[in-house]
């Protein structure tokens, strides 16, 4: 991913060349990016080996999905739909791991009936519910409680988890008085303790600050956790100036935890695994001029990519083609949906464009085509994997028939 002869690559491709053949917009995918993120993950824990179970709703093109399985990775899902792509990816249901605030009794029920290896309880309906549809089944299931840490991860509001004000898991009360609880229960087993405070986390400090409620909670309930699942959240630097998370200090901390709990980790990574290794491609249909500003029209939409228009993320846009010359005025990149928040990124320098260039939104593997829709009645992009020195489709882009 870098400039050669002034053309932006993706791996060996040049991004203008993928444009030419594919058409626009178009994700695409460095599988040598993505194997480097699961090498590293792994490096980074080594110490305690944990079951690394991928974010399905980061990402769920099957054919990537095939891809991550290959390292031996397990899946976090939160619907039936993300349990049946994981199974259909060839990811076994003993390294599936569910949670979510809202499982219906159909999804409950199609995870206890295919064993799935535990769920993430969330209240005591519906750990209630559970127990329920366990008996129906004559079975024991294995089940986590999400703990609710109250605690602050420093990232986007609009992505916080862990805060006493969130819908998720379960506070330290109401922990305690659901391990009891299931103590006396026959047909559930509680297994794992379970947190996830939210994503795109930088600084290392909000998860110590998580280990040390978790240490505190543990011991008060008097129980022996084999599982501590301690989600996902670890975040990438989207922007330059933002530096990356200190995974020395997120794992040292891990180890001390270990050292007064004798269990094993869960991770449920998504951003840090798949984020960096997707493009969108996209092409400049208009270039508006207005007194204080242009507008960089493109033919990707909100409905492609809507982080930037739901979180007010940023993104990196760059060139296909780098030029020397530079625009004095403000380039706003927008996409052509009727939305005023359908924009992507401003920039107060940026090299002159022209009408029908190419440019790149980087970082668009996690929660991209996966939060897309088909909003205004757009036909969802391709997606690409280069792979080698292979190009493969692993989406054709959608039809205009397949979505009227
Ligand atoms: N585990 C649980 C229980 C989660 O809720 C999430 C993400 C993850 C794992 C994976 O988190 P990651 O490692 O990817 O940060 N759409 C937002 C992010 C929402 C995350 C929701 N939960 C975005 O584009 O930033």
């Amino acid at each position: 991913m870098s400039y050669k002869k002034n053309r932006f690559h993706i791996e060996g491709v040049p991004s203008e060349k993928i444009a030419k053949k594919f058409g626009t917009p178009t994700y695409c995918y460095s599988y040598k990016k993505l194997r480097e993120n699961i090498i590293n993950f792994k490096k980074y824990f080594k110490s305690f080996r944990p079951m690394i179970c991928f974010s399905v709703k980061s990402n769920s093109n099957v054919n990537l999905l095939k891809e991550i399985k290959k390292f031996g990775l397990g899946a976090d899902v939160v619907s039936l739909g993300e349990i049946m792509k994981a199974q259909k990816a060839g990811i076994n249901v003993n390294k599936i791991v569910f949670s979510g605030v809202g499982k219906t009794t159909k999804e409950i029920n199609y995870a206890i009936n295919k064993n799935i290896f535990l769920i993430n309880a969330e209240s005591q309906s519906e750990i209630i519910e559970i127990e329920r549809i366990a008996k129906s089944q004559n079975k024991v299931v294995n089940i986590g409680i999400r703990l609710n840490p109250d605690t602050n991860p420093r990232t986007l509001k609009k992505i916080s988890t862990g805060k006493k004000e969130n819908k998720f898991g379960v506070d330290e009360k109401t922990f305690i008085k659901l391990v009891d609880y299931i103590k006396r229960s026959d047909f559930i087993n509680l297994k794992c303790l379970s947190v996830h405070i939210g994503s795109q986390i930088l600084n290392h400090k909000p998860y110590e600050k998580m280990l040390k409620v978790l240490d505190r909670v543990i011991k008060k309930s008097k129980y022996q956790f084999e599982y501590i699942d301690l989600g996902g959240g670890m975040g990438i630097p989207y922007e330059k100036k933002l530096k990356k998370l200190d995974y020395n200090k997120y794992n040292f901390a891990i180890n001390k935890f270990l050292k007064a709990h004798k269990s094993k980790i869960i991770f449920e990574p998504g951003r840090s695994i798949i984020g960096n290794t997707g493009f969108l491609i996209s092409k400049i249909i208009f270039i508006k001029d207005t007194k204080t500003k242009k507008f960089i029209i493109i033919d990707a939409g909100m409905n492609d990519f809507m982080r930037p228009a739901l979180y007010n993320a940023k993104h990196n846009i760059v060139p296909s083609v780098k030029k020397n010359i530079f625009s004095k005025i403000k380039y706003e990149f927008v996409g052509p949906i009727c939305e005023t928040t359908d924009k992507f990124s401003s920039f107060k320098k940026f090299q002159k464009l022209n009408e029908k260039d190419i440019v790149v939104i980087c970082d668009v593997g996690a929660y991209g085509v996966s939060l897309s829709s088909n909003y205004n009645v757009r036909p969802k992009p391709l997606e690409l994997l280069i792979k080698g020195s292979k190009i493969l489709v692993i989406k054709r882009r959608e039809k205009l028939e397949d979505i009227i």
